[in-house]
């Protein structure tokens, strides 16, 4: 397969990175510690197209392809992997799901304000008891001819204080199972609606993950994204695509921590010689550069795969599987190569290590994308 990168691709690469160290950079090891992203940053990463990069230009969006959106987020999640996650659900999963099913008036009042980065969003599939048994929905959402009564509870939503457009999937035809599932736009402020929990997570700090309790909300039935019973669907069809995105974030947080040791091997002196000249060092800067590579690779195919309307799922849960798993390894031995400076915070591997965990899990965990593999593999 021919990435070509066109000079456009190569733009919004360097457009990313600059973004990346001159505003994210600064301060990412205080909002790390803080457990709060910057308004300011967000706002900035909208009017710089970030927040909305494959929606179409006439909804606020910068109409390009998938390849330049996982080119940006690798650059991004390079320097801050919260900023990172906080720019994948609001591209790949809230704008991807309302652009390719929402209605032209849905798209008209919410699409066009999160592309534009005015609003963020958040999506809200995952329940105490509904993680990666996602068709296990007891959010209900009840009929009641012009708008729906929701109840329920969704857990470890990412965006789930800041957000204030929320797509949420909810049990309307229990008898029916996954076939039975809705999925709604929800605003904030709607009454019943409040946010609850926030949680003190390992990683991933800067960004907010919540618990969101609806207590009879009511949804407008305009509200309700495509056909009834359409939302295990939507919900389905729109993470083969966010795992892209989790992939991206991923590869970012792997090639950061090789670039920064790379560069620290070259700096730091053992015995008399940089360590970049022992080669335990060198073997481990061979591995990680290969598997950072590999995992590029998976997540460019993934993404053209998507750009040309060719069945993607396979391909995104292995570039999710697999960039996933190199983040992990990756920031591990970038930690090992850094000895005790590697341990502490300004050296921010420790940092891409705790943040490295979670793309094993969310938006299906390893062991999901393995299941989806197979599946797609037997089919
Ligand atoms: N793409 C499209 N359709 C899919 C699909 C996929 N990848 N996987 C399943 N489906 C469809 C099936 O075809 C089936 O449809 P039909 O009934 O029409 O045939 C339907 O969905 C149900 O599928 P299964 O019978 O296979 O259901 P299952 O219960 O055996 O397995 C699962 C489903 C694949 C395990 C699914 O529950 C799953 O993906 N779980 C992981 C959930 C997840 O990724 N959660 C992430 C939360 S969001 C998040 O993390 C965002 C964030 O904030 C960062």
């Amino acid at each position: 397969m021919d990435f070509n990168l066109s000079e456009e691709h190569l733009l919004i690469g360097e457009a990313a990175q600059n973004f990346a160290e001159n505003y994210l950079l600064p301060g990412v090891i205080d909002r790390d510690e803080v457990q709060k992203f910057d308004k300011e940053l967000l706002r900035q990463m909208g009017e710089l197209g970030f927040m909305g990069m494959m929606v179409a230009p006439d909804y606020g969006g910068g109409g390009m392809d998938t390849l330049s959106y996982v080119i940006a987020m690798e650059e991004i999640s390079k320097i801050d992997a919260s900023a990172g996650v906080i720019m994948s659900v609001n591209n790949s999963l809230v704008c991807w799901g309302l652009e390719n099913f929402g209605t032209s008036e849905q798209k008209e009042k919410y699409l066009t304000k999160l592309a534009s980065g005015q609003v963020i969003g958040a999506f809200c599939l995952s329940e105490p008891e509904a993680g990666s048994d996602a068709t296990s929905q007891h959010t209900t959402a009840i009929d009641k001819g012009d708008h729906y009564l929701l109840n329920g509870t969704k857990n470890w939503i990412t965006n789930g204080d800041t957000a204030e457009i929320c797509l949420v999937m909810a049990q309307t035809h229990p008898e029916k199972q996954h076939k039975g599932i809705n999925v709604f736009i929800v605003e904030k402020g709607l009454a019943g609606f409040v946010v609850g929990k926030k949680e003190n997570k390992m990683g991933i700090r800067a960004s907010d993950t919540n618990t969101l309790m609806f207590t009879d909300v009511r949804v407008p039935k305009e509200n309700r994204i495509g056909d009834d019973g359409f939302g295990f669907k939507f919900a389905m069809s729109t993470l083969n695509g966010g795992r892209i995105g989790i992939a991206a974030q991923a590869l970012g947080i792997a090639a950061g921590a090789f670039e920064l040791s790379l560069k620290y091997s070259k700096e730091r002196r053992t015995f008399g010689k940089p360590i970049s000249e022992h080669q335990a060092i060198q073997f481990k800067l061979s591995e990680m550069a290969t598997k950072v590579e590999a995992a590029r690779l998976l997540v460019y195919k993934a993404a053209r795969l998507k750009d040309e309307g060719k069945d993607y799922i396979q391909a995104s849960a292995m570039a999710k599987l697999y960039a996933s798993e190199t983040a992990m390894w990756v920031t591990t031995e970038a930690v090992q190569v850094h000895g005790g400076y590697g341990y502490v915070k300004e050296y921010h591997v420790e940092r891409l290590m705790r943040d490295a965990k979670i793309t094993q899990i969310y938006e299906g965990t390893s062991e999901i994308q393995k299941l989806v593999i197979a599946r797609e593999l037997l089919k």
